[in-house]
């Protein structure tokens, strides 16, 4: 197999708003990200993915960008960009960036211009149709298609007097990619970025480039607003792949940079190959949702404690099912959580209970399975979902999308239960790094709230005790890096064992000579378990005692390997 810088890279995702207040003024910024350099570098991670810093009304946390080649002030200036890249580079870090492809803000020039003049060539750079108009004469969207943020998917502009396509906020109109004028302007900030030293991109939303062209209402059922959740008529369409071919030419090739494409909404593993075939993709991986819901808890807005328990097998299933269809052809990247989904230890595990054990076996499971893994900022110190008790403390348009609609049926109480267990605002909370005011990441208070727990729960905390969640994962990625750890966790076999087990989460990474065997424990429970006899040295435990021969505590993850030498 051939061996690449991003195949043995590790990632980690930084928000830039929440993660470090350089300037104290409550907003995280590029010199925040700068100042903790040598704490990643400590931390062992070698790839940082940089959300979104653009010049932004921040409608949707800088997602909807007003100038793709220029830095929101919030955040810092170019100069910082520069600064933030050189010196992440000296310290052999590589750093991607979030490409936008499938939308503008809507205070971007082009759109300005688009409203303001229908005869424009910026016109034809968005989607716009006619309304239809309902009995007593009012405009209505031109299809029954609903947004990803819990409306139309469609907004009206007076000023053109037509609707534009927006599947995300009513801020982001999406860009027209059947125009070949606006693919050159994208195609040409994206080696702009490449340019200034940037190692590559996280395409973000890449799978809604296309369109159906027809247009028309979707069969699937509707929702109390008249509404159709049918990705399908702008989701992985044959039109996208010709612009991706385009995208690869033009922009990609003959570079050493690394892309991957955020394929969620309904992308199969064989879709996927369209995107990261190795020969023929645009992309060196994608980014897919499926392992991310495996309890009852997606989009269920009253749950049964049943729907808390992870679906072990569940989960296997999905991550072997990927594995499988990927084959030889595409090199995964796997991750627990992003800046779109709740805190994993919320999820998956049990922060209350056994938040240390549980937070540090999720990281063993995830750290050593075959794929680029991608952290996300907090989660190598167990950040959890957060303990709001206002919805007015969760700032996100798809929430206050949702909130408006669900009052109807909801009460207060149970909209924000249903929020701080599903929402994404759960992981946009500044970084907890101390014990101090503001969690150590501002003096003065941070635009986004700080969870209460982040007295114990902070990277300060942390860095000395050798069994923290901190200390395991930073033990977990050398492991991974070691020179062994290449050879089996980076480019080595992989195989579920015993993959239809109720609550055990194990596999066996191999090569022809040398083995090792990952077994973590999904449940607070002991649960008994047995492996071969020949299966070599232990070398990780996320608990400081040696524990049972044949059954692994709470959430207790333990390793073995068998090398070449011993
Ligand atoms: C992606 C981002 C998400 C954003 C959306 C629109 O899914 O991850 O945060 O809201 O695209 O850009
Ligand atoms: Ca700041």
């Amino acid at each position: 197999m051939e061996k690449t810088w991003w195949k043995e890279a590790v990632g980690y995702q930084i928000l830039p708003k929440t993660f470090y207040d350089s300037n104290h003024d409550g907003i995280g910024d590029l010199r925040g990200i700068i100042a903790k350099l040598d704490y990643l570098k400590t931390l062992g991670v070698t790839l940082l993915w940089i959300g979104p810093f653009y010049a932004s009304p921040m409608d949707d946390n800088g997602y909807d960008v007003s100038d793709f080649l220029d830095v929101n002030p919030m955040f810092g200036t170019l100069a910082d960009v520069r600064e933030l890249i050189a010196q992440a580079h000296r310290r052999g870090l590589r750093i991607i960036l979030d490409l936008i492809l499938n939308h503008t803000s809507d205070e971007h020039p082009w759109f300005i211009e688009a409203c303001a003049h229908p005869d424009s060539p910026e016109h034809a750079f968005y989607i716009w149709k006619d309304p239809r108009y309902d009995a007593a004469g009012r405009p209505q969207p031109p299809t029954n298609w609903a947004s990803f943020f819990a409306d139309s998917a469609w907004a009206y502009d007076e000023q053109a007097g037509q609707y534009y396509m927006k599947i995300f906020s009513r801020k982001m109109p999406d860009l027209n990619w059947a125009n070949p004028i606006l693919r050159q302007r994208m195609e040409a900030v994206a080696r702009q970025w490449l340019d200034m030293g940037i190692d590559g991109f996280r395409v973000d939303a890449v799978a809604h480039l296309a369109r159906d062209p027809e247009f028309q209402d979707s069969e699937l059922p509707v929702n109390a607003q008249g509404l159709a959740a049918d990705w399908s008529k702008f989701s992985n369409l044959p039109a996208l792949f010709d612009y991706l071919r385009e995208f690869k030419q033009t922009v990609l090739s003959g570079r050493d940079c690394l892309t991957i494409g955020e394929v969620g909404g309904g992308a199969s593993p064989q879709m996927a190959l369209n995107y990261a075939d190795k020969e023929t993709g645009a992309f060196n991986m994608v980014f897919t949702f499926d392992h991310c819901w495996c309890n009852g808890l997606e989009g269920k807005e009253i749950i049964t404690e049943a729907d808390r328990r992870v679906d072990v097998r569940q989960l296997k299933q999905v991550f072997a099912r990927w594995y499988d269809g990927l084959g030889e052809r595409a090199w995964p990247a796997v991750y627990w959580m992003n800046h779109d989904l709740p805190r994993v230890v919320s999820q998956y595990g049990d922060p209350i209970r056994y938040h240390r054990e549980s937070a540090s076996m999720l990281e063993a499971a995830l750290l050593l399975m075959k794929g680029t893994p991608f952290l996300y900022n907090g989660e190598e110190i167990g950040m959890t979902n957060v303990d709001y008790s206002s919805l007015e403390d969760f700032h996100d348009v798809w929430v206050a999308n949702y909130v408006k609609e669900a009052r109807s049926r909801l009460s207060e109480e149970q909209i924000l239960e249903y929020e701080r267990r599903t929402s994404r605002v759960n992981a946009r909370t500044p970084m907890q790094w101390s014990a101090e005011a503001y969690a150590g990441f501002s003096t003065v208070e941070p635009a986004e709230k700080v969870i209460g727990n982040y007295r114990e729960i902070n990277v300060a905390a942390q860095q000395t005790d050798p069994c923290s969640v901190l200390n395991l994962t930073r033990r977990l990625i050398q492991l991974r890096l070691s020179a062994v750890g290449k050879r089996l966790f980076v480019y080595g076999g992989f195989e579920f064992v015993e993959p239809e087990h109720p609550d055990l989460f194990m596999y066996r990474r191999f090569t022809a000579t040398e083995e090792a065997w990952v077994v973590c424990n999904f449940r607070g429970e002991t649960i008994p378990f047995s492996l071969p006899e020949d299966r070599g040295e232990y070398v990780f435990d996320n608990y400081s005692d040696p524990g049972f021969a044949g059954a692994l505590r709470p959430y207790e993850a333990r390793v073995w390997l068998r090398r070449e030498d011993s």
